[in-house]
């Protein structure tokens, strides 16, 4: 519910348990009043606490300047006295930067607008809010746009700046939203890592000065996360206050936390404001992307609850949501670049014996790509690898009744390829510079309209050249020296953004002539896990690092935010080929078995026992399936907390079937069983546990007695029925 109260000037966005609360003060300045428990009453100017701030213009016009460093501005501008991190700059023509924001009108209305040429949440069943504020010297608008999705408990926010003058202006800085917050908050939760060791959970306190979470490498990076949360104090998985940010953007972006001198918190979120500036034609319009924001006080797993419903009912493309995604096999981690058809058509063989529905032919097929040193950009079929063509295989692989997919990596070009040769002036580079490699390949230059036209149009000749049920789309470097030649000196600073853009319109593209091709996204890894992507993609590579332990870290903290569905997770080689470790067989399956759920190694090498296995857990992952693609997850053990083991539980909406993961990473000497105290049943009902029977309640309060696993990285998989 959206409510406008003109007597009191005040805006509520109502969910179905939280109030977002804004105030217009005599200035007509935009002002947060409260966000948090639903609160049934208008009556909250009072907490804007004007008479605190002695400063008030209309009061005192000589202390302006002080006026604007305290009060909390709902979307905060720079250079007229807010000395905090603050969302928006405007540089006019004279190259003066600054402006001053207050509000001209207000929209209420059902449903939502798209937004332009980026990936936003769907409105269905929604109301809006858009708040018009501007800046008369400059001939600014600034359209804040407010969503409520009550049942979620979620506000999605997004900003557009219309130039209304008759000259150009640039937009230095332009982000998503900011939070203002005071003694509620205490703790920071933000995501970090590196290649094959992505989204640890990190727990930080906020501390005077400021918390910066960003990535300048043309993607969110394996680095860092377009998400933060801040916690009150004491808040755990099940209990206490949390306010998170999610951005649906798939490029540079900046997170921030701000404590001030007055112990005030500001939290910030929306495109990294460095190497940024975009040039605003008189008339034209620049939208930032959107921030999927709550507020919950069900701690951290209600947190992850309200994100994962989100994400399946508004973000994730809704044909794959309930969808039954084949269990694939990659032959990536199986031959590398060294492969041919025979060897394919080997795999697929014994793959579709074993109950494997999809071969997915990865990197190498093109061009003559035998190693990573070339052919980016000829996307035609090696017919001395495929010999007879891509079709010719893919219909192989059909006969033996498994679907086929493929890889591409269409942002890039490799200095040795026909592409390349032909146009070299269609990177990304620095005038008078040697443009740097990395993975010897450089960026095409997709802010140009011919090079992203040309790029689809290769890619789609090959889809349409053959039954490709599945594409893997990856982004193996990041982006440096953003320059683009075409563009013009003032627009350079547009090019990451411009980049980001035209990767949402070839995904738009591919995904509008191809509905039936299921796209996974993927970038070294999982570089660029973001909401962004997740509308395009039902699903994304989470890591090159498939060795269980690992993955235990790396999916708790993907799963913190994004749902199980879309983490792409494969049973791959022992010792594992990104760390070395030796694990069994069946901990690396029920790893998987809370993802997509694939195989990535050569299963006509591994011994004759594992291969026997895979029958079986195919078999446990549909079983578990549907549960895990639409229940609620809970967290109970975090083996990157306690060192030892990891356990965690997907339970379904009518409480009536959960299922249980319990990882034993190091094993306990003289310790017979372990208690584990379950989440999500209903209190009241009785389930059969390893065919004894329990009160929910009793497996909450008392918990669940785990028996001993001997040795190190061992799993079990555990089934709670309802016998009610
Ligand atoms: C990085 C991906 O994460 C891998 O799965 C694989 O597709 C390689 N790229 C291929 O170059």
């Amino acid at each position: 519910m959206v409510i406008y109260d003109s007597s009191k000037r005040v805006f509520k966005l109502d969910t179905d348990n939280t109030s977002y609360v804004m105030g217009v003060t005599e200035e007509g300045y935009l002002g947060n009043i409260y966000y948090g428990k639903r609160v049934d009453t208008t009556d909250l100017v009072y907490a804007m606490r004007i008479g605190e701030h002695p400063f008030t213009p209309s009061v005192i016009p000589g202390e302006k300047i002080s006026f604007m460093d305290k009060f909390p501005m709902e979307y905060s501008f720079d250079g007229t006295g807010d000395f905090h991190a603050n969302c928006i700059n405007i540089r006019n023509s004279a190259g003066q930067e600054g402006l001053e924001l207050t509000v001209e009108s207000h929209n209420i209305y059902a449903e939502k607008r798209k937004l332009d040429g980026m990936p936003s949440a769907r409105g269905e069943g929604t109301m809006s809010l858009d708040i018009v504020l501007s800046d008369k010297i400059l001939g600014a608008q600034v359209i804040l746009t407010y969503t409520v999705y009550e049942e979620c408990d979620i506000i999605t926010r997004s900003v557009k700046v219309a130039n209304t003058s008759d000259s150009a202006f640039y937009i230095t800085k332009a982000l998503s939203a900011c939070l203002n917050l005071e003694t509620e908050v205490s703790d920071i939760l933000s995501l970090h890592g590196a290649w094959a060791r992505e989204r640890h959970i990190q727990r930080s306190k906020i501390n005077y000065g400021s918390y910066i979470t960003e990535s300048s490498r043309g993607e969110p990076g394996h680095q860092d996360s377009p998400f933060i949360a801040l916690l009150s104090e004491n808040c755990n998985n099940e209990a206490g206050d949390v306010y998170a940010m999610n951005l649906v953007y798939s490029g540079n972006f900046t997170a921030r936390v701000q404590k001030d001198h007055f112990g005030k918190v500001r939290a910030s979120i929306g495109i990294n404001p460095e190497r940024f500036c975009w040039k605003l034609g008189s008339g034209d319009a620049f939208e930032t992307p959107e921030v999927i924001l709550q507020y919950t006080c069900k701690g951290i797993n209600g947190m992850t609850r309200n994100f994962h419903d989100f994400f399946r009912k508004y973000i994730i493309p809704s044909k794959w949501v309930d969808a039954e995604k084949p269990v694939l096999i990659n032959n990536w981690e199986a031959t590398y670049f060294d492969f041919d058809d025979e060897k394919l058509v080997q795999i697929a063989e014994e793959a579709s014996r074993l109950g494997i529905e999809m071969l997915v032919m990865d990197d190498g097929w093109f061009g003559h790509r035998d190693s990573d040193n070339s052919s980016l950009g000829d996307w035609y079929v090696n017919e001395k690898k495929l010999k007879g063509g891509l079709k010719k295989l893919v219909d192989r692989v059909n006969s033996l009744g498994m679907k086929f997919g493929i890889w591409f990596e269409p942002e890039m070009i490799s200095p040795d390829s026909d592409l390349y040769r032909e146009h070299p002036d269609w990177i990304l580079a620095l005038d008078g510079r040697e443009p740097g490699l990395c993975r010897t390949q450089y960026v095409l230059d997709l802010s140009r309209h011919e090079v992203v036209d040309y790029v689809y149009g290769m890619i789609y000749k090959v889809l349409k050249s053959a039954n490709i049920e599945y594409v893997k789309w990856d982004m193996n470097r990041p982006i440096a020296e953003a320059a683009s030649l075409p563009l013009p000196a003032d627009r350079q600073g547009e090019v990451t953004h411009r980049h980001v853009l035209a990767v949402y319109e070839l995904q738009e593209r591919l995904t509008r002539d191809f509905p039936e091709i299921l796209l996974e996204n993927c970038s070294g890894g999982g570089a660029r896990f973001d909401a962004g992507m997740l509308y395009y993609s039902p699903q994304i590579w989470c890591s090159d690092n498939a060795d269980p332990v690992e993955r235990l870290m790396i999916q708790e903290g993907t799963h913190l935010v994004y749902p199980l569905s879309t983490t792409g997770t494969h049973v791959a080689d022992s010792p594992n080929h990104a760390n070395g470790r030796i694990t069994p067989f069946n901990t690396r399956a029920d790893v998987a078995l809370t993802g997509t759920f694939g195989y990535e190694l050569d299963i006509t090498r591994i011994a004759k026992e594992e291969r026997e296995m895979i029958p079986a857990q195919i078999e446990k992952y549909k079983k578990y399936r549907h549960l895990i693609q639409t229940g609620d997850y809970y967290r109970i053990a975090s083996f990157r907390e306690n060192g030892r083991y990891d356990s965690y539980m997907v339970v379904s909406k009518d409480k009536d079937k959960a299922v249980l993961v319990y990882v034993q990473v190091v094993t306990d000497s003289n310790v017979l069983t372990k208690k584990l105290k379950l989440y999500g049943l209903c209190p009241g009902k009785k389930y059969v546990v390893d065919g004894t029977e329990y009160l929910g309640s009793t497996l909450m309060n008392v918990g669940y007695i785990m028996k001993p696993l001997r040795g190190d990285c061992q799993s079990v998989v555990v089934e709670i029925n309802c016998v009610c």
